[in-house]
């Protein structure tokens, strides 16, 4: 039930009170009343008024400075103050305006003004207090949003820890918050084609998710086509949420007000404000799930094509080992270990995620290598060397010269330059190498070599290992920057791992 309206009256001629309660009581109104000045002030610190009727003349503290304390204070000032005057005094009207009041009656007291300036002020407290929560609401709105699309990233989205993040920004975390729900109810329609019911409740100094009922999902009335719900007592115990409350609080739930989002997929029941709740409530809740909705399927729509991306660079890379079947999935496993060492290297994610796939294409220049000479067993020739070091000139010029596949074209130009200067296809030295390339030769003479290839053997990891800390004559460590190899060397198990589970 709506409470009452409360209406504190201050007169010290007690008759005087005794006509407004008869007046105000039949009309559906609460009355407390104070005697003067000091009364007035304790009564309305202590309870909750919505109006006061407050005579101009009193002992102590009279009318107009009682009026003035109310509207200095903070809490009080939206409590709207009808002065009662004398019909005549023209000063007093002016002096009540000076001191904040809102309304004025005169005496003799006419019941049908009084009733009708009482029930206009009570409806403007009512819409001025509505703005407020709207602006509160909107403020708040405007604070959570921004945290969502702070925090957005779009490849790493999880759908189930975005509800965590919004239900912990929309649920009351302290007593004193009125405008936050208590408890937060949340379905999700799983790859099963289930429901899985989560409750969020702020206990312990977290939010705690708990895993809840299925079977109550039965009990709720269908998605209705307008998403802005929002009951308060005593409507909820009737349909559509009748049997929906009275399972709840067989979990010891018992809904008082609550604001809903249902749709097939989801649904959210905010339940419990420490007020009434209104339609301003229902559109905070319904626009930051419409903006999680939307960042979800931003987020696959753009895991897709990260997805085909890849897929698109991968069916390359295999294009440029076609003649090299032997190799089968290097082009694979050298991805994974440059990210291996990127990371290891302090890298930004980013990076380590675009060298992953982009180091694929480190041979893709082969595919313009005669397939005589990608296959020859015997020694190379000079001449023929000096063909076959072109693979790094042609995979720079495949690749060209888009953004997205910077480290690719590097790396395809320089992973078989040397630290030590002896490298090609310009002989850079030292730190003039670029990054990607100095991480790439490693991962992809590691591979080369526990390979077996038309002029070579397979060797086992721990000989690579061997071979590269401290050189076979052919492949040397000063081949390789200091840091990388050190990072190779303390990650060298992973290299294994990456080698056993990603081959054939
Ligand atoms: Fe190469
Ligand atoms: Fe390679």
């Amino acid at each position: 039930m709506k409470a009452k309206p409360v209406i504190l009256v201050v007169d010290d001629q007690p008759q005087n009170i005794e006509l407004l309660e008869a007046y105000l009581v039949p009309q559906g109104y609460e009355i407390l009343k104070a005697e003067d000045g000091e009364a007035a002030l304790k009564t309305i610190a202590e309870n909750t008024v919505d109006l006061v009727l407050l005579d101009v003349m009193m002992p102590k503290i009279d009318g107009f400075e009682v009026c003035r304390r109310i509207k200095g204070d903070e809490r009080l000032r939206n409590i709207p103050v009808v002065m009662i005057t004398v019909l005549s005094a023209k000063e007093d009207r002016i002096k009540g305006i000076e001191a904040g009041a809102e309304d004025f009656i005169s005496k003799p007291i006419d019941k049908g003004e009084v009733l009708a300036r009482i029930k206009m002020l009570l409806r403007q407290k009512e819409l001025t207090s509505s703005l407020t929560h709207a602006y509160d609401n909107i403020a708040r709105l405007t604070n959570i949003g921004e945290n969502i699309l702070k925090t957005f990233d779009p490849l790493n989205f999880d759908f189930k820890s975005k509800i965590d993040g919004i239900v912990a920004q929309i649920i009351r975390q302290k007593s004193d918050m009125t405008d936050q729900p208590q408890i937060v109810l949340v379905s999700i329609l799983n790859e099963k084609q289930k429901y899985e019911w989560y409750r969020y409740e702020f206990a312990l100094k977290r939010v705690e998710r708990l895993e809840f009922f299925d079977a109550i999902t039965l009990t709720l009335p269908k998605p209705t086509n307008s998403r802005l719900i929002f009951y308060n007592e005593p409507v909820m115990e009737e349909l559509p949420f009748q049997s929906f409350v009275e399972r709840l609080r067989g979990y010891n739930i018992v809904p008082r007000n609550m604001v809903a989002y249902m749709s097939k997929d989801l649904s959210i029941f905010a339940i419990n404000y420490a007020r009434e709740v209104n339609a301003y409530d229902a559109a905070v809740l319904n626009s930051i799930v419409m903006q999680t909705l939307f960042l979800q399927s931003l987020s696959s729509q753009i895991k897709e094509t990260e997805d085909a991306f890849e897929y698109t660079v991968l069916s390359l890379a295999r294009a440029s080992e076609v003649n090299d079947e032997d190799t089968g999935k290097h082009v694979v496993r050298v991805g994974l270990y440059c990210a291996l060492l990127a990371k290891r290297l302090n890298a930004p994610p980013a990076f380590v995620d675009a060298i992953r796939i982009q180091a694929m294409l480190h041979d893709v220049g082969t595919l313009h290598i005669p397939s005589s000479l990608l296959k020859k067993r015997d020694a190379f020739s000079a001449a023929e060397w000096l063909i076959m070091k072109q693979h790094t000139l042609f995979g720079a010029k495949i690749i060209g010269d888009h953004p997205r596949f910077n480290i690719a074209k590097t790396i395809a130009f320089t992973h078989h330059e040397r630290w030590d200067g002896t490298g090609y296809p310009q002989g850079l030295y030292k730190e003039n190498i670029p990054l990607e390339g100095r991480i790439s030769a490693i991962a992809d003479i590691y591979d080369a070599l526990r390979n077996p290839r038309i002029y070579k053997v397979a060797f086992d990891h721990k000989t690579v290992c061997e071979i590269l800390t401290n050189g076979d004559g052919r492949t040397m460590p000063n081949h390789f920057d200091p840091s990388v190899l050190k990072a190779f060397t303390d990650l060298s198990s992973k290299f294994e791992e990456i080698y056993e589970t990603y081959n054939g």
